[in-house]
């Protein structure tokens, strides 16, 4: 699977652009703020119905203008998939595959699997444990439809439970009939959750090992811990035995929406310890794991966008990493990069099949 021709008008500061792509690397070189990321964000739009970084429609469109429109031509199967999104201003949005308009966004989902590498991906190490939930979330949903169906009504039934508990502390005769059955929706729901993201942890854990180990050249080890209120026996029972608990703090103590996803660097919390450079590996690693995930189950390669990897990282590990992405297992890859030389000098060696494009105030050129 991969994007033939790219058409992108009004979309942030790209006014309007037409680009044939390769198969294999597309590398866009332009200074800061010219609109390489831009690029990448309308192909994840492309993917996702939605930009990565601004869930407000109406801010992607350019400045000045009503209404944006990006257009992709892929291959895929063999055949070719013409996917439209259109936003304009006051309107709702449109998404449409071979000019057949989409009822529900989500029905779109899945269909062009896209990882995105971004320096935003930090977060997942520096910002609080709902960052790597939502981490796990994004991807098993990505195949999983009844995934999000269970993180929806945990949420609520959690929601309604936290709600009485509140009830019952500002009044103590309030009827507590209903707790049983909140227990009873968040256990089946969360019990579902926490197998899926357990089963989801465990396959990660060896290929992103083997990613880190092959960009560090074996330099460091580093884990990956799946914590859960619900590893420890019947989540039912501790909802149960922990209701006291609750009452006092006016909210539910145990589920999956406390789970944690430890990062560790030699046996320590890589937040605290890791290097810069350390850190983006990791992260790194922890993408190209999620790649091959996505590819196995979806049985085919993701697009893989790889944005500012060239930051941090020393030149061993850039030319590992895209020594590895220029690999079999891999297809259709966008780079950003702020000049060409370090790109120039690792891709001669790799391979012959790339396009570069240069990206000056949200004009795209190809170079040769
Ligand atoms: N809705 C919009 N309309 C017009 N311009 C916009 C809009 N949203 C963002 N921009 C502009 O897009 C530019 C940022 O583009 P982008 O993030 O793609 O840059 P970049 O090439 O990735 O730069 P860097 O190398 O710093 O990462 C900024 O100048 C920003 O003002
Ligand atoms: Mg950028």
């Amino acid at each position: 699977m991969h994007l033939k021709n790219l058409t992108v008008s009004n979309f942030k500061n790209i006014r309007e652009t037409v680009i044939t792509c390769s198969p294999r690397l597309n590398c866009l070189i332009g200074n800061n703020g010219a609109g390489k990321t831009n690029i990448l964000d309308a192909l994840y739009y492309l993917s996702f119905t939605k930009s990565f970084f601004i869930s407000i429609d109406q801010m992607n469109i350019c400045h000045g203008e009503k209404w944006f429109m990006i257009k992709g031509i892929y291959e895929r199967s063999g055949m070719e998939e013409e996917i439209v999104c259109g936003y304009q201003d006051g309107q709702k949005k449109q998404v449409k595959r071979n000019s057949k308009t989409y009822k529900r966004m989500a029905d779109h989902i899945g269909l062009l699997p896209l990882v995105m590498v971004s320096p935003n991906d930090a977060v997942l190490i520096l910002g609080g444990s709902d960052e790597r939930r939502k981490f796990m979330d994004g991807v098993i949903s990505q195949y999983d439809a009844a995934y999000l169906d269970d993180l929806l009504r945990y949420n609520r039934a959690l929601l309604q439970r936290n709600n009485l508990l509140k009830q019952m502390a500002a009044d103590p005769l309030t009827e507590m009939g209903m707790l049983e059955l909140y227990d009873e929706q968040l256990t089946i729901a969360g019990e579902r959750i926490y197998r899926n993201r357990n089963a989801f942890i465990d396959q990660l854990i060896p290929v992103f090992r083997k990613y880190y180990s092959a960009i560090s050249a074996d330099a460091e080890e580093v884990g990956l811990e799946y914590l859960s209120d619900l590893s420890n026996g019947s989540y039912d029972q501790s909802l149960k035995s922990s209701v006291e608990k609750d009452k006092a703090a006016q909210y539910t103590t145990k589920g999956i929406h406390r789970d944690e996803l430890v990062l560790t660097l030699g046996r320590f919390p890589i937040r605290k310890l890791g290097s810069q450079g350390q850190q983006k590996t990791y992260l790194v690693a922890l993408k190209l794991a999620q790649f091959e995930f996505i590819r196995q189950i979806a049985g085919v390669k993701p697009i893989l966008l790889l944005d500012d990897i060239f930051d941090k990282l020393d030149k061993n590990r850039v030319e590992q990493i895209v020594k590895m992405v220029s690999g079999e297992q891999f297809g259709q890859i966008f780079i950003t990069d702020t000049n060409r030389e370090h790109l120039d000098a690792i891709l001669h060696s790799v391979t012959k099949d790339y396009h570069i494009f240069r990206v000056t105030d949200g004009n795209i050129t190809r170079e040769s």
